[in-house]
């Protein structure tokens, strides 16, 4: 179970930049949660059959199996020199790295990943590990980009379906853990066309619209209140897409929490696409909750 006491926040670690920058989040992340740290490197080789081992005639501590236990030492240092006591293990295992995090997420308490990693095409904005891990995991999973302002909202993406249900409850939690305020984003669109000689009216009622979906954001919040009657709780009900409007938000947030799909106008063809985007364009770190089956 993910909220299993004592689930670890599990850190993906390949020897880049931005996973030891995810490693410093993590190690917050795990601290502030009272959860063990497990750094975990996905280790593809074996898989290939490319010899591992130090070559016989190679220095030693060379071969790929010695570098991987290098980089995942360097990550459990970096983990421990940012949060001093904090219990921390690395490990190495046999797998493409996507795999092999997708099959920690059943039994973590959060996942936590680099934007980018030493490879891939430097045309993405961001890796494919993290891309693949955040739409697919059972957890949340947090991405280390941009910068993290600490006083900042947590921000939140709203779309008015339950899809957005657990990213409230994880962001209300988040915001509760800082001690700062929770910033709930609606962003809508409408009406939309329908397509080309859709009859549609020519003049809409724009506080209408407004008011029906400042009341969509209300509802949506009301469990909140609830559970959380203490935590600052701001709005913003923007005509918009969510992408941008997120975005936006984000310069000023220490993070922004999204579902890993919502209510996309065309179902099945748009799924994701918010996660998708944020994890692109934010300036801070992301939060993928799953959204529910
Ligand atoms: N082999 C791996 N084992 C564990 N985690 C990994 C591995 N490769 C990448 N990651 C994680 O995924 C993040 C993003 O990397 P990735 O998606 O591979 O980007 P890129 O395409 O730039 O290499 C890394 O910062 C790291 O947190
Ligand atoms: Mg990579």
């Amino acid at each position: 179970m993910n909220s299993a006491d004592g689930a670890a926040v599990v850190v993906g670690v390949d020897g880049s930049e931005p996973a030891l920058r995810a490693v410093r989040l993590a190690a917050v992340e795990a601290d502030r949660r009272r959860r063990p740290l497990r750094v975990v490197h996905g280790f593809i080789w074996p898989l290939l059959r490319v010899p591992v081992g130090q070559p016989p005639d190679g220095p030693p501590g060379s071969g790929l199996r010695h570098q991987a236990e290098d980089l995942v030492a360097r990550a459990v240092a970096e983990a421990e020199a940012t949060r001093p006591g904090l219990r921390t293990t690395g490990e190495i295992i046999d797998g493409e790295a996507s795999a092999v995090l997708l099959g920690e997420s059943p039994t973590a308490a959060m996942i936590v990943l680099g934007d980018r990693g030493l490879g891939g095409f430097t045309a993405l904005l961001v890796g494919s590990v993290a891309v693949q891990v955040a739409t697919h995991a059972d957890c949340p999973v947090l991405v280390a980009r941009g910068e993290e302002r600490p006083g900042g909202p947590v921000v939140v993406g709203v779309d008015g379906s339950p899809l957005s249900r657990p990213a409230l409850d994880f962001a209300a939690e988040q915001a509760a853990f800082r001690g700062t305020t929770l910033h709930a984003v609606h962003a809508y669109r409408h009406p939309t066309s329908g397509g080309p000689g859709d009859m549609q009216p020519l003049v809409y009622d724009q506080n209408e619209l407004r008011d029906e979906e400042q009341r969509v954001l209300t509802e949506s919040l009301a469990g909140i209140a609830e559970r959380y009657p203490d935590l600052p709780v701001t709005r913003e009900v923007v005509r918009d897409r969510p992408v941008p409007a997120l975005t936006a938000a984000s310069r000023h947030a220490a993070m922004v929490v999204v579902g890993s799909r919502g209510r996309g106008e065309l179902t099945g063809l748009l799924l994701g696409s918010v996660s998708h985007g944020l994890l692109h364009h934010s300036a801070c770190p992301v939060a993928v909750v799953r959204a529910p089956d």
